[in-house]
């Protein structure tokens, strides 16, 4: 194991644990912080950030929803000497416009990009996972996913491809400095494509019907999500229907020399999990 240290924020979130599962494997020292880890990282609390800092060569960085703190941070790394940063973002983030996706994405990767520090920013797609959480999850194993989505495809990616991408990345300097990758799946899908594939492999009935944003947003305020929640979800719908992020790219395979994992292959490892049961 070398002496350098590398940083995984988000540690305990969908992308984090599974990078830091990764280096460590791989023999790096990891540094796992979030609010709620051993170590505590609060993108509100740049107090504490000095601390977090110490001895770390290398930074995963996983932004905050707003715009902004990524700022203070990376002037915070370089002042630390941190040589390297990787920042997870969104795909097609130059076309989310003044969304707030598109306003928190963009500040984060001016920040990163700007720095004199090598960077690298990956860009990914929706995650298949999300099919498996919040707010996915519940209404397909009822039998029925309302979403305001039509024909345009989404190429969802696979979270464990993202963390193979950013593991890769953070283990080769050098290799990767100033690119940006745009993580994607091997096609797109239509969301009504996608629940198909779900329900023919589960075995479950499981409808998609359409709806308009408006009736999306009512729905999800509905079942307890804030008003604030359910705008943000339903302005990510908008924006995907005008094809910001339908295309996709071989940057998976540039990274990790194979192509990416399909759709089928997390249906499968999702039914086996019994990811969609009642
Ligand atoms: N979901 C997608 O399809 C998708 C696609 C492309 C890009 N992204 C991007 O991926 C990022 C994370 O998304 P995700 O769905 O993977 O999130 P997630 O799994 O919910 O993870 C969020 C992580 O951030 C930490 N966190 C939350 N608030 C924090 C704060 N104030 N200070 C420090 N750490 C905080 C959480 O841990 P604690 O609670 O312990 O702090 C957790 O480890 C976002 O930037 C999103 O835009 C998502």
């Amino acid at each position: 194991m070398s002496n350098d240290t590398t940083l995984v924020l988000g540690a305990t979130g969908n992308t984090g644990r599974r990078v830091a599962a990764r280096l460590r494997l791989r023999d790096t020292h990891v540094r796992a912080a979030s609010r709620s880890s051993r170590t505590p990282f609060d993108w509100f609390r740049p107090a504490d950030w000095d601390q977090v800092l110490q001895g770390v060569t290398t930074a995963y960085v996983v932004p905050p929803a707003v715009p902004g703190p990524v700022h203070e941070f990376v002037a915070r790394a370089q002042a630390a000497g941190v040589r390297r940063l990787v920042l997870l973002s969104g795909h097609g983030a130059d076309d989310w416009g003044d969304s707030a996706f598109g306003l928190d994405m963009r500040s984060a990767e001016d920040a990163v990009r700007g720095s004199t520090l090598e960077w690298t920013v990956l860009r990914a797609a929706n995650f298949a996972q999300n099919f498996v959480g919040p707010p996915f999850r519940a209404p397909l194993a009822a039998g029925e996913l309302a979403l305001p989505a039509g024909t345009v495809p989404e190429p969802f990616i696979d979270l464990e491809d993202v963390a193979d991408v950013a593991a890769a990345v953070l283990s080769e300097p050098g290799r990767h400095a100033g690119r940006v990758y745009e993580l994607t799946g091997p096609r797109g899908l239509t969301w009504a494509e996608a629940v198909e594939l779900i329900s023919r492999a589960s075995g479950l009935p499981i409808a998609y019907r359409q709806v308009s944003p408006a009736e999306y947003t009512a729905a999800l305020v509905q079942e307890g999500w804030s008003e604030d929640e359910a705008h943000l979800l339903t302005e990510m719908f908008v924006l995907l229907e005008r094809g910001a992020t339908a295309w996709t790219t071989d940057d998976v395979a540039t990274v990790l020399g194979r192509a990416p994992r399909t759709f089928e292959d997390f249906v499968l490892r999702a039914v086996a999990a019994g990811a969609w049961l009642r």
